[in-house]
């Protein structure tokens, strides 16, 4: 149950020589992490015909989305930018999937032209969608399955009074809109939240999907959405997935007897391919003691890395420069005129001005969460792939905070 040792090089190149390269703030991620995380999906549900849909939001980048295309993924996408960053790395319009919640029908629109096959997730959404397209196009439906699961409150999505899907209990209306229009439902889709540790979830999630997938006859797919939970430190529990390989494709296999057709399963895991993969190297610009505590400033915060801030997340820490210094407890902060803590009464080996830090399990929800809060700008990202350490996204520069700024007569 403990994760991995505190890394100091990437498939042979050292954290600190990619760090002097390419200066701090910055994202690295380990590619071969990413393949072995897809390939231990893969051997998990080997008994079912699976289908892995990355979910793009966790890690948007271009050179990324490629590897994932590489490693036989194809991709969730919420947004129709996402959807059009997917077409350019290659992902060919059927292996996406658009999971939008509440946007503008226009953007449904761009979608479907493109040839991608849409998420429905409200009843008015399923009604517009059905009077312009009727039967011509094949969608899926969002159910929410009224399961309470996630790591905190704002990560858990598939409860009664989420604003995700459409309700399980709001079936018979789902069925008369389909009616209606003869929508081509070839998807039932659910996704209950992030961090769910316990396989039971997976299954109770499958149950509502079997049960309302008996109403649609054409289906092709049944997706569980993602919602795997990583390990964050040493000794921190995460979902078993061969344990849910194992219970989810039995239940699976026996469903599509009862169906009488052999469907796909997909699953739209993001945390799980890309979390580990990650590192932010930040390094530290002043150690300040004050009467209670010491903190380490560092040339990042909030803007880079908000998951701390925003749901209490555990982001392990480690001083790769002075690897064999005696602990002492930190705070570490960012340099953002708010309470960034970072990391919260830590042991880190020593630290002096200078040092580099590096955070883990920053691949997911890390730069594509990242603002320029501050007039602050983005780190650079680099990706080591066949082991090299190639630069995947360019630090931000001044003139890209003022690039959409309109400086008016005063
Ligand atoms: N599918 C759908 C429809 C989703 O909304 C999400 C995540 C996923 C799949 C992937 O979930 P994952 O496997 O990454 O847990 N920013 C938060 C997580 C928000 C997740 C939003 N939806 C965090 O950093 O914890």
């Amino acid at each position: 149950m403990s994760a991995p040792q505190h890394p100091t090089q990437l498939q042979g190149i050292s954290l600190e020589s990619i760090a002097q390269q390419f200066g701090t703030p910055l994202y690295i991620y380990d590619g071969e992490k990413i393949v072995t995380q897809i390939k231990s999906l893969q051997t998990a549900f080997a008994t079912v015909p699976l289908k892995i849909k990355y979910a793009t939001k966790a890690l948007s980048n271009i050179s990324i989305l490629k590897l994932v295309k590489k490693a036989g993924g194809g991709v969730d996408a919420v947004s129709i930018e996402e959807v059009k960053i997917c077409m350019l790395a290659g992902f060919s319009a059927s292996e996406i999937m658009y999971t939008p919640s509440g946007v503008n029908f226009r953007e449904i629109q761009e979608a479907v032209e493109l040839g991608v096959m849409v998420n429905l997730d409200s009843i008015p959404l399923m009604e517009e969608f059905g009077a312009v397209y009727g039967d011509t196009k094949p969608a899926c439906i969002r159910i929410n399955p009224h399961i309470m699961a996630g790591g905190n409150a704002k990560i858990s999505v598939g409860h009664i009074q989420s604003k995700f899907g459409i309700s399980i209990q709001q079936l018979p209306e789902i069925l008369d809109v389909v009616k209606k229009y003869a929508i081509n439902i070839v998807g039932l889709h659910i996704h209950t939240g992030s961090d769910i540790l316990d396989a039971e979830i997976f299954l109770k999630g499958g149950n509502v999907l079997f049960e309302a997938a008996m109403n649609f006859p054409n289906l092709t797919f049944l997706d569980f959405g993602g919602g795997f939970k990583v390990a964050y430190k040493a000794g921190d529990p995460f979902t078993a997935i061969e344990e849910v390989g194992t219970k989810v494709s039995a239940a699976f296999n026996v469903f599509c007897e009862k169906y009488g057709r052999k469907l796909e399963l997909w699953l739209e895991p993001g945390k799980f391919l890309v979390s580990e993969s990650g590192y932010l190297l930040v390094e530290s610009t002043v150690v300040k003691k004050t009467p209670q505590l010491t903190f380490v400033g560092v040339d990042s915060g909030l803007n880079h890395l908000i998951r701390p801030m925003m749901y209490d997340a555990f982001h392990d820490v480690y001083n790769i420069s002075n690897p064999e210094g005696e602990l002492n407890p930190y705070n570490v902060v960012g340099y953002i005129c708010e309470t960034d803590t970072l990391a919260k009464d830590r042991m880190l080996a020593k630290v002096s001005k200078g040092d580099l830090l590096v955070f883990k399990n920053a691949g997911a929800y890390g730069i594509s969460m990242a603002s320029n809060y501050n007039s602050r700008l983005r780190p650079a990202e680099v990706l080591v792939w066949e082991g090299k350490a190639q630069l995947i996204r360019k630090r931000e520069e001044f003139e890209d905070l003022l690039r959409n700024q309109v400086e008016i007569a005063i």
